[in-house]
């Protein structure tokens, strides 16, 4: 047969066409596994932030090591406080968990102040060596959800540390969540007060008194952002509410006497 047949020229055709469809679908795994792997380092980055390792990582740590070495993984059943073993702590996904109605719960109407409608019955959290927890928190912003992690101590109420790592909210408004020095008001605060009531809250920028009696439970708002303020301070008291985190707090308390 020549070597300008139709048949070999087809054959060469599709020759070709086989080996770039392969070429294309190696390189769509490679992305698929470097797009899964960055979003993993993202959380990591954002627990390791909410704990306080900012620095470290800005020296250059290793964000893998500094998270594999400090910080276990386990899952929460809100409704009883419990630790679980119900779904695979090294798989779930808790922001996934969502789309599964089996795994989620409504969330009656009175104590949805952060418009979330349902949330997951299990929650991802990290546990450091010392004992203290870094808790997943998420609800509507002014602009579409917003999601963080909350670090407190292993009392259950003293804030370590605070972080989004992901909202919608306006550059130089909302966004300045973001902004470190809003942040560093959060490390000391109490989640609650010495009865165990929720106390934490974030007041209208300016109405912050540092000599209030509950001044250890308050936030200053943010500078021309009292809607994103309100939505964070709603989202951190749905969290730490009957709802959230109260009743696995009350047990780690409890538990460290
Ligand atoms: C385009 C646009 C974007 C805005 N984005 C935000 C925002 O992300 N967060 C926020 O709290 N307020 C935002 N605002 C302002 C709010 O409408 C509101 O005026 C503000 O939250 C009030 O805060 P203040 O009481 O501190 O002035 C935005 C306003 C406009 C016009």
């Amino acid at each position: 047969m020549s070597n300008d047949s139709t048949f070999k020229t087809f054959l060469v055709a599709f020759l070709l066409c086989v080996v770039c469809s392969i070429l294309v679908c190696l390189a769509a795994l490679v992305r698929i596994d470097r797009e899964a792997y960055n979003k993993q380092l993202e959380i990591r980055r954002t627990v390791l932030a909410a704990d306080g390792y900012q620095d470290k990582i800005a020296a250059g740590g290793d964000i893998d090591k500094l998270f594999l070495d400090n910080m276990e993984r386990k899952i929460v059943d809100l409704e009883t406080g419990q630790y679980t073993t119900a779904v695979d702590v090294a798989t779930y996904d808790q922001r996934a968990a969502l789309e599964n109605p089996e795994l989620t719960v409504k969330i009656p109407a009175e104590f949805d102040i952060a418009g979330m409608g349902r949330r997951a019955k299990y929650a991802a959290i990290y546990v450091t060596k010392d004992g203290d927890v870094i808790l997943p928190i998420w609800g509507a912003g002014m602009w579409g959800q917003m999601h963080g992690y909350i670090a407190l101590k292993k009392d259950g109420s003293t804030v370590k540390g605070f972080t989004f790592y992901e909202h919608a909210e306006t550059p130089g408004l909302g966004a300045e969540v973001d902004n470190p020095r809003w942040k560093a008001q959060w490390p000391g605060k109490q989640i609650y007060d010495n009865s165990g009531k929720l106390a934490i809250k974030v007041v209208k920028n300016g109405k912050y008194n540092p000599n209030a009696p509950d001044a250890n439970s308050t936030i200053d708002g943010l500078a021309g952002a009292t809607v994103t303020s309100i939505h964070v301070k709603e989202i951190v008291r749905y969290w730490f509410g009957e709802h959230g985190y109260a009743k696995f707090l009350a047990e780690l308390k409890a538990k460290r006497g």
